[in-house]
């Protein structure tokens, strides 16, 4: 097998693949699988301060071109992934903590702790979950995402990264581009989340396919990797001091190469790993290191951010 390793914000990872938070990731026994498997690097589900059931079942469903999905941060509590954190394995794979306040103030209490805790774990605040009703997606708030940077950055002493929404226009790729480059501690920017509040129909008993939010939810896998794509690009030309991470539409060792050469450091898996389980991981190694070696490359760094244009 090719040299698939790369380093990520000065840490070694054996492989540019993690899940994407809230795929395989909710309670311990599924983060210890990721542990375990070929990815090399593990994100947690994204905590609220405390316990959360999330929205009422069914609330996934799969799709011929991917998935939709209203979970509604069903998690443990912020401090059951601090534990984990405290226990983790760094020398196997480094560990992303992805943090999902309500508010701003529980976002605040939250890195707090963990900046308490001494936990090498990269926090990742999560701005874009579409799927808690009466909570619109702060990445969508320009004032607010500002704000939300601004206090983050003067209260946690250590690097952190961002996970956005898709944006869908150039002038939005700008404006957001300006406003994270304010901040030099927005060390990484992950893009991206489910394209939010889709909608798919049962023609048959002609009802929706999930039940909160009367229906809608985030749109996930195939549907999304040009979004995807797009949103990696458009960081990664305007954010050249930030590392990005790509995640959308993979499920094949191709989509992870075009995440690498669109400018994504390492490539998250959500739909896909739900559908597969973690053996992926090691199938998505295969696929990319024959792509690699079809085209003569040895390293990724070769060809990651490469991507040309005519
Ligand atoms: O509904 C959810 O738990 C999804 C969260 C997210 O997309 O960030």
């Amino acid at each position: 097998m090719l040299d698939l390793s790369t380093f990520f914000l000065g840490r070694p990872l054996a492989a540019p693949l993690m899940n994407a938070s809230g795929v395989w990731c909710n309670v311990t026994n599924q983060l210890n699988a990721l542990a375990k498997s070929e990815a090399g690097a593990m994100v947690t589900k994204s905590c609220t301060l405390v316990r959360r059931d999330g929205n009422p079942e069914p609330r996934y469903h799969t799709l011929s071109m991917g998935s939709i999905n209203s979970m509604g941060l069903p998690n443990e509590g912020h401090l059951y992934y601090l534990d984990y954190a405290q226990q983790h394995d760094y020398e196997n794979k480094p560990l992303f903590f992805s943090v999902a306040g309500l508010t701003l103030d529980d976002n605040l209490t939250m890195v707090a702790q963990i900046q308490d805790a001494y936990t090498p774990a990269m926090v990742e605040i999560n701005l874009s979950c579409p799927n808690v009703p009466g909570k619109a997606q702060i990445g969508y708030d320009f004032e607010a995402l500002d704000v939300i940077l601004a206090e983050i950055s003067s209260a946690y002493a250590r690097p952190f990264g961002v996970k956005l929404p898709p944006y869908f226009d150039i002038a939005h790729f700008d404006e957001v581009a300006e406003i994270l480059n304010r901040y030099d501690k927005v060390a990484f920017v992950t893009c991206i989340n489910s394209i939010g509040n889709g909608l798919m129909i049962d023609i048959n008993s002609e009802t929706v396919l999930i039940k909160p939010k009367q229906g809608f939810g985030g749109i996930g896998g195939e549907y999304v990797l040009p979004t995807a794509l797009a949103n990696v690009n458009a960081f990664y030309r305007r954010c050249p001091e930030k590392s990005i991470i790509g995640c959308g539409g993979v499920s094949t060792g191709e989509h992870v190469f075009m995440h690498l050469l669109a400018g994504a450091s390492i490539v998250q898996v959500g739909t896909a790993l739900y559908e597969e389980g973690v053996d992926i991981f090691a199938r998505l190694k295969i696929e990319l290191a024959r792509i690699m070696q079809q085209k003569g490359y040895q390293k990724i760094e070769e060809y990651q951010g490469k991507l040309k244009t005519i």
